[in-house]
């Protein structure tokens, strides 16, 4: 599967016939395509097989439309997948700026798949759905927080800027971690706390294909040191790296929270 950015005029009008929506000229979609602020898009192969899109002035207010997975596909995780790369996208947006609100009028009992990516339906204050995003680097305490502990050594690595990923296994707590949420993370020695960002999410199947895919300096290591997958035997077991596989975690420290 391969998530892209655009869509063409023929995919747009094909996903809104195979869903019974109405037919619209391509006129009109190509203008609806120009004025639309982000697309997301999910492929096989040749053929587009999900879509959403959010329209909107570019500063304050975005619409939230055309949420389409193809019949055939539905159920199986691609909505998931455009809904995600949407947000991010949003979030990327906002994080350049300040505030910026999504809405959206659901159809009939899609409710409770927009609510699964933070949208909220309060018909006291509104009919529709809606999702307001905050500049996290204005409002860090809007996003999503994670604490994890550290000894000494990899705390000030990561503080002084030269490690870059955390290791840990993808366990249940870690499968929770999404890129733009916060790790505050707590030097066991001192106490101190330390923010970052998690800039990306990189999985793998054990310890020694991700020390393979980074350079150990990055891992937290000195250049003169021997970077050995088994290190990380000590606080994970391989029963546990089996089930689970391992993840790094690439981090961007936050300075002035
Ligand atoms: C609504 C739609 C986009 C969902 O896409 P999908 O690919 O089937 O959804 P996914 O398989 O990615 O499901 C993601 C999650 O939402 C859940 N979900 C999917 N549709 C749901 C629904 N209608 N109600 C509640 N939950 C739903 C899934 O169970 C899954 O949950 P999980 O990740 O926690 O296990 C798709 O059914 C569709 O295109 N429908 C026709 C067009 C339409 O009505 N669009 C919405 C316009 S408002």
């Amino acid at each position: 599967m391969k998530v892209e950015r655009k869509i063409s005029v023929e995919d747009f009008q094909r996903l809104h016939i195979a869903v019974g929506w109405k037919i619209l000229s391509d006129a009109q979609i190509e203008i609806a395509l120009k004025n639309t602020m982000f697309v997301s898009t999910a492929r096989e192969g040749e053929e587009v097989v999900a879509m959403a899109r959010v329209v909107g002035d570019f500063a304050v207010h975005g619409i939230l439309c055309d949420v389409i997975v193809h019949p055939e596909m539905q159920k199986k995780g691609y909505g998931r997948v455009v809904m995600e790369d949407l947000l991010s996208q949003i979030q990327a947006f906002v994080d350049e700026r300040d505030e910026f609100i999504l809405e959206l009028t659901p159809t009939p009992g899609n409710i409770e798949f927009y609510k699964k990516f933070g949208l909220k339906h309060s018909p006291e204050n509104m009919d529709g759905m809606y999702k307001w995003f905050k500049n996290s680097h204005l409002y860090p305490e809007n996003c999503k927080k994670h604490s994890m502990k550290l000894q000494d050594s990899p705390f000030q690595a990561i503080k002084n800027g030269y490690k870059t990923i955390e290791m840990r296994l993808n366990d249940e707590k870690r499968q929770k971690l999404k890129i733009g949420d916060y790790i505050i993370f707590l030097n066991v020695k001192d106490g101190e706390r330390l923010w970052c960002k998690i800039k990306n999410i990189y999985k793998f199947d054990s310890f020694a294909s991700l020390y393979k895919a980074f350079d150990k300096v990055k891992l937290g290591y000195k250049k003169d040191e021997i970077a050995r997958p088994s290190d990380m035997g000590k606080y994970y077991a391989k029963a546990e790296q089996e089930k689970y596989g391992v993840i790094g975690i690439e981090l961007e420290v936050v300075k002035d929270i």
